[in-house]
C-alpha cells in the first residue's frame, strides 16, 4: 500500500499511499519506520572439519599462522538463519551466485523428525523401531517466530530473510524460493518489493504428486518455485526434458532392426552456396533442388565426424553414409535424407511446468526419512540452469541437505544452515556418502549466540555499584576473562562492576531454572540443591578440567565452614559446553578429591523466555562413552565399549526395545591426533538405511612414535554428540 514519506520533518502515516506494496502488521513501527532485520554479526565457530587430510590440515594451520587466506571449505552451519545470515554478510555480501530456499511452512512437521533405533542391524532387513522426535523448544520458538501471529509474522520473518539474501547475492545471482499455494502469492509481492518486479523471471509449477480422489475442491498437487535474479544479467543454461511417448510415436514412426526409433529429415536447406556445401554429391546437386539448396549437416553430428569432415560437407556426407545415417529413396539415387534417431536430440526445452518427476516416496533409494526432503532431480535442474562450476550456492533451510549434496556433486561451492540439530546430522551423513566428497567444515555460533543472549538479557546496570558486588566473582572462572576496558584501552571500573552484576544475574537465573538455592561467599560454588553443591558454567567457555580442579579445591576448603558448608560430597556442574576430555579425566580428578561430580548440560532452551515461563527446562546428564585402546608398535586399535545416553526425549516403549547400548549410536568418528583445537574428523562410520550395521572397532597406524591425543565423537540416534578423549602411546 504505502511507503513512508518524510516532508518538512513530518512523518506521514504509512497508509498515505505512494506506491503499491503489501503491508502487514509489524512491517512498520508506530512511528512509520520500516522494521529492519536483526543485523547482529557473530563469529562462526568451527566445531569440526570433515574429510580433511593431515597434510591439508597442516597447510591450513600454516596459512592461518601467516595471516594468509586459507583454502575454501564448504560450510554446514548449525544455527538460526536470523543470526547466520547477518553474520555471513561481512564475508559474503554480493558473493553468492545462487540461493535456493525451501522455508519451513505452517506446520510443526517442519521441525519434527523420525528417529529410528536399529533392531537387527546385522540384518539387511533390519526392522528398526521408529518414533517421531517432536520439535525441541528452540525449534518450537523458531516456529512461533515464524507463525506466532499467523500470516503477519510469517511475512515479516520472510521479508527479513529476503532482505539479507538479496544483499548476499552477487550482481548476476539467482534466487529460487520453494513454496506452495498457502503463501506463494504473498511471497511474490514481498520479493517484487526487494528484487524489483522486473527481475522476476518465472513462476515454476512443480507437480509433486499424482491425482487424488475424494476432495471437496481441486486437490493441491503442486508446489510453486519463484525464480528471481538480482539483475537482468544472469547465467542461464537451457535444460531439456524427454519427449512424450505420444510425440515419439507420432514423429519417429520408423523402427530399426535393433528397435531404435528414427525418422527421415532433410540433409539440405534453402539457399545457394559456393563452397563444399553447394557442390553435387553422388548423383545429387543441391543447387538444382527447387529454387536452389545446399547441404546442411546436423550440427550435433560434428561430435561423430572427423576434423576434415567437419569443415567439408562432401566428406561429411561420405562419413555419414558409412555410419548408415544416409537414406535414399532408391539405392544411391534421388535426394538423400538423414536418419535421425530420438537419442540424437536433447529433448524439449524445459518450460515453467515441471511434471516429469514427483516428490520422494519413503521407499525411494534417495529417501533419508526426512519429512520435507526434496528430490535431487529438482535441485540438479535449478543448479545446472542457474550456476556454473565453482559458483557458490547458499541454502539457509538445509533440512536433509539436498541442495548441498547436489551442489557438491555438480562441483559448486556451498554454504548451508539449519537450526535443527538432526537436520545437520542428516546432512553431514548424506554428504559423507558422496564418493570423493571435498573436505567441509561444521560450524555454529555457539558461545557467541549465548554471549549475545547474556548481554541482552542481563543488563546488570541496576546493581552495578561497588556496594552490590558482595561475592568475589572476579576470582572465579565465570567472570568475563580480563577486566573490561573503555574504548581507549584504559581500565574502566564501572564497566567491570556492570559485567560482574550481569554475571551474577546470569548465575542466579540458571540456578533458578535448576531450582537450586544461590550461595554467597564462594567463587566456584554458586548454589545448592538437595544437599549437592552447584556450579554454573560460563556462557562463553566450555567447562574444563581446570574448572573442576578449582571447584574441588574450593569444595575442600568449604567443608565444615558455616551454614552454607557442603552437606554431601556431591557437586553438580551445569555447563553449556564441556571440554573434550571432561567426563573421565575430571571425574577421576574429582573422585581423588573425594567428590562425586555430575555433569549436566544447560539446555539451549534456557535462552527462550517462553520455555522458561512454561517451566519446560530440563537439565540432562552428559552421555557417557567408554572406549578401549590397544597399541601394537605404531598401530592402535580403538573399540567403543559402552555408551549411556540421558533419558532425553525417547519414549519409554522405545527405550525398552534397546537391548544393547550400541543401538543408541548412529555415527562415530575419530580424530587421531587432536591438538586441543577443533575436532578433525579423520575417520568415521555410520548407519544408513542400506547398511544399518555399525562397526564398533577401528584401527590406525601412526607415521611416527609418540604420545597422541585421540578424540572420539559419537552421535546418537537423536543427533546429539558426545566426545571422549584418550591418550595413546606408540613406539
Ligand atoms: C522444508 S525444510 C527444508 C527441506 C530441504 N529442502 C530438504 O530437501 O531436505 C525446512 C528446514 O528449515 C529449518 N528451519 C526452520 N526455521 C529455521 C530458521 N529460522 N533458521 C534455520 N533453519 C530453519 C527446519 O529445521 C527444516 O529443516
Amino acid at each position: 500500500m504505502a511507503e513512508r514519506i518524510e516532508s518538512a520533518g513530518k512523518i506521514q502515516h504509512p497508509l498515505a499511499v505512494t506506491r503499491t506494496e503489501l503491508v502487514w502488521e509489524g512491517k512498520y513501527d508506530s512511528a512509520g519506520n520500516r522494521v529492519a532485520p536483526l543485523r547482529v554479526v557473530l563469529p562462526f565457530q568451527t566445531v569440526e572439519t570433515v574429510n580433511e587430510s593431515a597434510a591439508a590440515r597442516r597447510h591450513t594451520l600454516e596459512l592461518f599462522g601467516q595471516h594468509r587466506q586459507t583454502e575454501w571449505r564448504n560450510r554446514l552451519i548449525w544455527g538460526d538463519k536470523k543470526y547466520v545470515l547477518p553474520s555471513l554478510l561481512a564475508e559474503f555480501a554480493g558473493k553468492v551466485n545462487l540461493i535456493y530456499i525451501d522455508p519451513p511452512f505452517d506446520t510443526g512437521a517442519d521441525f519434527s523428525f523420525t528417529a529410528s533405533v536399529p533392531n537387527r542391524p546385522d540384518d539387511e532387513e533390519d526392522d528398526a523401531t521408529s518414533f517421531t522426535k517432536e520439535p525441541s523448544i528452540i525449534e518450537h520458538k523458531a516456529y512461533r517466530d515464524t507463525w506466532g501471529r499467523g500470516l503477519d509474522s510469517y511475512l515479516q520473518w520472510f521479508y527479513e530473510t529476503v532482505v539479507l539474501l538479496h544483499e548476499l547475492l552477487h550482481e548476476t545471482g539467482s534466487l529460487y524460493v520453494h513454496l506452495d499455494w498457502h503463501v506463494a502469492h504473498y511471497a511474490k509481492i514481498v520479493l517484487d518489493e526487494i528484487f524489483g518486479k522486473e527481475n522476476f523471471r518465472n513462476e515454476i509449477i512443480w507437480k509433486r504428486t499424482t491425482s487424488r480422489a475424494g476432495s471437496e475442491s481441486y486437490n493441491h498437487i503442486h508446489d510453486t518455485l519463484l525464480f528471481f535474479t538480482k539483475s537482468e544479467n544472469y547465467p542461464w543454461a537451457v535444460q531439456y526434458t524427454n519427449y512424450s511417448d505420444d510425440y515419439i510415436e507420432n514423429s519417429f514412426r520408423n523402427t530399426d532392426a535393433d528397435g531404435r526409433r528414427y525418422r527421415e529429415t532433410p540433409l539440405t536447406a534453402p539457399g545457394l552456396r559456393s563452397g563444399y556445401s553447394g557442390k553435387a554429391w553422388r548423383k545429387c546437386d543441391p543447387s538444382k533442388i527447387g529454387n536452389g539448396r545446399h547441404w546442411a549437416i546436423p550440427g550435433y553430428m560434428n561430435a561423430h565426424l572427423s576434423k576434415a569432415a567437419q569443415a567439408n560437407s562432401i566428406l561429411a556426407l561420405e562419413e555419414l553414409e558409412k555410419m548408415g545415417r544416409v537414406l535414399w529413396a532408391r539405392e544411391g539415387e534421388g535426394r538423400p535424407n538423414f536418419k535421425q534417431y530420438v537419442e540424437d536430440l536433447k529433448g524439449v526445452e524445459l518450460q515453467s511446468i515441471w511434471n516429469d518427476f514427483g516428490a520422494l516416496s519413503s521407499a525411494s533409494q534417495e529417501s533419508l526419512s526426512y519429512p520435507t526432503q526434496k528430490p535431487e532431480a529438482l535441485l540438479q535442474r535449478i543448479i545446472t540452469a542457474s550456476s556454473d562450476e565453482g559458483d557458490l550456492l547458499l541454502d539457509c533451510f538445509c533440512g536433509s541437505g539436498t541442495s548441498a549434496a547436489v551442489a557438491e556433486k555438480l562441483k559448486r561451492r556451498w554454504i548451508t544452515c539449519d537450526l535443527g540439530r538432526f537436520a545437520i546430522h542428516t546432512a553431514r551423513k548424506r554428504l559423507l556418502g558422496i564418493p570423493g566428497v571435498r573436505p567441509f567444515i561444521v560450524q555454529n555460533l555457539g558461545k557467541y549466540e549465548r554471549q549475545l543472549w547474556q548481554q541482552q538479557e542481563f543488563q546488570g546496570s541496576a546493581r552495578a555499584s561497588r556496594a552490590s558486588v558482595s561475592a568475589p566473582l572476579t576470582e572465579s572462572g565465570n567472570v568475563p576473562r580480563g577486566a573490561e576496558h573503555d574504548t581507549r584501552g584504559a581500565y574502566a571500573p564501572q564497566a567491570n562492576f556492570a559485567a560482574e552484576a550481569r554475571q551474577r544475574d546470569y548465575v542466579h537465573f540458571i540456578l533458578g531454572l535448576y531450582q537450586a538455592k544461590p550461595l554467597n561467599g564462594y567463587s566456584w560454588l554458586h548454589g545448592v540443591k538437595g544437599g549437592r553443591m552447584v556450579h554454573v558454567g560460563a556462557v562463553d567457555a566450555p567447562v574444563s578440567v581446570g574448572d573442576v580442579a578449582q571447584i574441588a579445591a574450593e569444595f575442600k576448603r568449604a567443608i565444615g565452614t558455616g551454614k552454607d558448608a557442603p552437606k554431601t560430597n556431591g557437586v553438580d556442574l551445569l555447563g553449556w559446553d564441556f571440554a573434550f576430555e571432561m567426563n573421565e579425566v575430571a571425574k577421576q580428578q574429582a573422585a581423588a578429591a573425594n567428590i562425586q561430580v555430575r555433569f549436566l548440560r544447560i539446555p539451549h532452551d534456557a535462552m527462550d523466555k517462553r520455555a522458561v515461563e512454561q517451566g519446560d527446562i530440563h537439565f540432562f546428564e552428559l552421555a557417557a562413552l567408554s572406549v578401549d585402546t590397544k597399541s601394537d608398535k605404531r598401530e592402535v586399535t580403538l573399540k567403543l565399549s559402552d555408551f549411556v545416553i540421558p533419558p532425553d526425549d525417547v519414549p519409554e516403549d522405545v527405550r525398552r526395545t534397546v537391548k544393547h547400548w550400541s543401538q543408541w549410536i548412529d555415527y562415530w568418528a575419530v580424530d587421531w591426533d587432536n591438538k586441543g583445537d577443533t575436532f578433525h574428523n579423520e575417520w568415521q562410520t555410520y548407519r544408513t538405511r542400506k547398511e544399518p550395521k555399525l562397526d564398533l572397532e577401528t584401527r590406525h597406524t601412526y607415521d611416527a612414535p609418540g604420545e597422541y591425543t585421540v578424540v572420539v565423537k559419537v552421535i546418537d540416534i537423536l543427533g546429539n554428540d558426545t566426545t571422549k578423549t584418550v591418550k595413546v602411546k606408540v613406539k
